[in-house]
């Protein structure tokens, strides 16, 4: 449970550090001081661009977490389902937002992109407060029982979505 638990609250705090720099590159114009759509070689302005491109190194890095999150959760609590379907709808939510991020820079910052990349940010981040608040306070299910199967033979439901590992 405590690689859950450190990751869960890792991204969520991710989450929040995205948008409160993002609200950054807003309030100082630095929004196209990245000239490329992903990475940011070829600045002018090189404030801006430190600015943007901060902002898209923490979202990144906030993906990888909650890529990194996505696999524990299935490998190893997929039987949880609130915290199976938080996580997944987590990481659609990121890819959404880093697609929306990329779309209002080859926009030059449309305002229906950048509204939508708003919006995206906070659902995002009620995604990822609601799966930490799973995560810490709810209870993973227990493991399903083994049982005897009509020829005497022990079967155990390990291979069903519950394998009982916890990390
Ligand atoms: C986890 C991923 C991300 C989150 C949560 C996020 C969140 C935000 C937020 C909350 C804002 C402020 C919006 C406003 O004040 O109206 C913003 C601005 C911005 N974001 Fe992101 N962002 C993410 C990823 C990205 C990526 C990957 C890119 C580009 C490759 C990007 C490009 C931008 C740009 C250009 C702005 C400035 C918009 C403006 O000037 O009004 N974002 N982001």
């Amino acid at each position: 449970m405590r690689l859950l638990k450190t990751l869960a609250i890792a991204s969520t705090v991710g989450a929040w550090t995205v948008i409160v720099v993002g609200g950054y590159v807003s309030q100082t114009e630095s929004g196209l001081g990245c000239p490329e759509l992903v990475t940011c070689g070829n600045a002018e302005n090189a404030a801006a661009a430190a600015i943007e491109g901060a902002h898209r190194l923490v979202a990144w890095a906030e993906g990888l977490l909650v890529l990194a999150l996505l696999i524990l959760v299935w490998r190893s609590y997929r039987s949880w389902s609130p915290v199976r379907n938080l996580t997944t709808l987590g990481f659609v939510l990121v890819v959404v937002q880093s697609s929306l991020g990329i779309l209002a820079v080859a926009t030059s910052l449309s305002a229906y992109v950048v509204t939508a990349h708003l919006g995206v940010a906070t659902a995002f981040l009620a995604v990822m407060v609601l799966n930490a608040a799973v995560v810490f306070r709810g209870t993973p299910p227990e493991p399903a029982p083994a049982t005897e199967s009509p020829s005497g033979a022990v079967e155990s439901y390990a291979s069903a979505p519950s394998s009982g590992r916890r990390a």
